[in-house]
């Protein structure tokens, strides 16, 4: 017997490749668990923080003032971007002018002055287009302060991962301790705090829950826990659709 219309459909909700958008606070641990469920589906995942600290990075090479937001648009558009797969097949990384930065935007001076460049309004549009066109043809967990909400408000599945400031201080001074690298809890702590009130203060493109997303609260749970319980969802989700 042919299968019905709904039941085609359904089948074809399930083959069909999604865009995963995940926002959530700073530290709070979104690539860990983005690259596991990407991985886990056959998927790729981008960390778009990583194109606005290249763009940051770039600004500072170039000695841009980073109070001037039309010049960093600017560069913006001037910029050669692209985007490659790594050796794990699921991680996109961003290239600038063809140089891998990955290594250059991890510095402490870069997340700092990241968050003046990523309140620069005509540096928001453009990156939201590279992002969606990464997010085009689906197949997608993408990742940020501002994917939920604005980069992809019609994506398939939604998750706001958070986490208390003081629980993602503690991962993150353990993180560096385990480095064998010096590691001040109440800092760290200020640090996040601080930042998250950049993000969610900010006047465009806060980050801010969406109403439809699946909200996550890791403090208590493992990272491996959270992206066990993000595909069981999306799983559910498949079937009902
Ligand atoms: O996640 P991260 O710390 O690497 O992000 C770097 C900066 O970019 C930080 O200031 C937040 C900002 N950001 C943003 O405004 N929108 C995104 N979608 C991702 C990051």
């Amino acid at each position: 017997m042919a299968p019905s219309a709904a039941a085609e459909r359904r089948t074809a909700g399930r083959r069909r490749k999604l865009v995963i958008a995940m926002d959530g606070p700073a530290g709070v641990g979104k690539s860990t668990v983005g690259r596991v469920v990407a991985k886990a589906l056959g998927y790729r995942f981008i960390n778009t923080g990583e194109m606005y600290r290249a763009l940051t990075w770039r600004a500072l090479e170039e000695g841009v003032d980073l109070g001037d937001q039309r010049a960093l648009a600017r560069l913006a558009r001037q910029v050669r971007w692209s985007f490659k797969t790594t050796a794990d097949r699921v991680t996109v990384r961003t290239f600038v002018d063809g140089r891998n930065v990955a290594k250059q935007i991890q510095g402490e001076r870069v997340g700092k002055n990241s968050s003046k460049v990523a309140s620069a309004p005509g540096v928001r549009r453009h990156l939201r287009a590279l992002q969606r066109r990464l997010g085009r043809d689906g197949g997608i967990v993408m990742e940020g302060r501002d994917i939920t909400t604005n980069v992809f408000p019609d994506a398939d599945f939604k998750i706001f991962l958070d986490a208390s400031a003081d629980e993602r201080a503690r991962r993150r001074t353990r993180q560096l301790r385990a480095q064998g690298k010096k590691a001040d809890f109440r800092s760290i702590r200020d640090a996040i705090a601080a930042r998250d009130r950049q993000d969610s203060q900010r006047k465009i493109n806060p980050l801010r829950q969406a109403a439809d997303a699946v909200v996550i609260d890791s403090s208590d749970m493992s990272l491996n826990e959270v992206a066990e319980c993000i595909l069981k969802r999306i799983s559910q989700a498949r079937q009902e659709r």
